[in-house]
């Protein structure tokens, strides 16, 4: 298979483990089962990152990001911290060059347990070549009820110095909420003290409900380079004349222990298996950029180009990119 976009993707590889999926939320458009047990198990969670290194090449930088459901809620025994952190270690040992990224809500109260562990991370990565921090997320809708938001902003400030990402992902609600100005003030300390990321949606079961179209999409981001210029992707396609393809390739190891890729997040036909899901990436890749006719484009070394899981999904007929439409826009 020759991949033409392979300069565009650039070196870094990135995984994610997903240990298990119960979570103390219910976001609205998580794609999750938040009721499952399945993988919370110590022994479990220690074959997720033994998996990893024996299917990875240990000498390639490499972002794995490491998630629920949620980690790290109140009722979580202690000891499952400390598998965490032989987890961690063990990623840390066999990864030379390793960003860790622990996912988590920041909702629930016992959060020493997270400081404690991503200090003591801290302590064993080589400060040249590896780091170990949190990313966390923030939607204005369908994310928190008052007390979650509270608590979600009390966290932050006690492990802010960890946190590199805060995730909002591009749904119509979110969309609506931003363009209305009814994000709360909030939202702009959150841009200027983290990576603000907007994320694309993967088509969940309430896909219907949730789903934007390409041009709301634009809108957002036309919002976006007004009102948070600091936010991203839009920072990178203003600062940057080189930017790396936005999907990662991620290499994707399930809560059941099942190495898949994105293709296995849709909750709309779902591709479980590996090599059937970098065909069906492969081919999504193949089709937009030809639909499009992104080699010839412009703008093909700034773009970002697109989550090729999300765009299967809208993809329509008419061949005017809206993200041509918005560079024209805001350069
Ligand atoms: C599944 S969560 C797990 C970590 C943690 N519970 C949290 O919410 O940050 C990981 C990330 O996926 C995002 N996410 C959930 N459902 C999504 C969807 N359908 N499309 C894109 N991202 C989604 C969340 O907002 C979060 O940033
Ligand atoms: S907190 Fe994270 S895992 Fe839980 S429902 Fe929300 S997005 Fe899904
Ligand atoms: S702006 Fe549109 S056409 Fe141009 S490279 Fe990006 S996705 Fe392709």
């Amino acid at each position: 298979m020759v991949d033409v976009l392979a300069e565009k993707k650039g070196p870094t590889k990135e995984a994610h483990l997903i240990l298990f999926e119960k979570c103390n939320l219910r976001c609205s458009f998580c794609h999750q089962d938040h009721d499952s047990t399945v993988g919370l198990d110590a022994d479990e969670i220690m074959r997720k990152g033994i998996k990893l290194v024996e299917q990875s090449d240990l000498e390639a930088p490499i972002v794995i990001n490491i998630t629920g459901g949620e980690l790290f809620t109140d009722d979580i025994p202690d000891w499952m911290f400390g598998y965490y952190h032989a987890l961690g270690e063990y990623l840390l040992n066999n990864f030379k060059r390793a960003k860790l990224v622990f996912g988590t809500n920041l909702v629930y109260e016992n959060v020493w347990r997270v400081e404690r562990l991503i200090t003591m991370l801290n302590t064993l990565s080589d400060r040249e070549l590896q780091t170990v921090s949190l990313a966390t997320s923030y939607d204005p809708a369908g994310r928190f009820n008052p007390a979650q938001r509270e608590l979600f902003f009390k966290n932050l400030e006690r492990v802010g110095m960890w946190v590199d990402t805060v995730n909002v992902v591009i749904t119509k609600q979110n969309i609506e909420v931003f363009l209305n100005d009814r994000e709360g003030d909030e939202v702009k300390d959150l841009a200027y003290d983290y990576d603000l990321y907007f994320d694309h949606y993967i088509p969940s079961e309430r896909y219907e409900e949730h789903q934007p179209t390409e041009s709301q999409i634009r809108q957002l981001y036309l919002k976006l380079a007004k009102k948070y210029p600091l936010s991203y992707p839009i920072a990178a396609w203003k600062k940057q004349a080189f930017n790396e393809t936005t999907c990662r390739s991620t290499k994707i190891i399930n809560k059941d222990g099942v190495v898949t890729t994105c293709w296995s997040e849709a909750g709309k036909d779902a591709v479980l298996d590996e090599g059937q899901g970098l065909a069906a990436k492969h081919a999504a890749e193949e089709r937009f950029i030809e639909h499009y006719g992104c080699l010839s484009c412009e703008y093909y070394q700034r773009c970002g180009l697109r989550c090729f899981l999300h765009h299967s999904f809208v993809e329509g007929s008419t061949t005017e990119c809206e993200i041509k439409l918005l560079f024209d826009e805001i350069l």
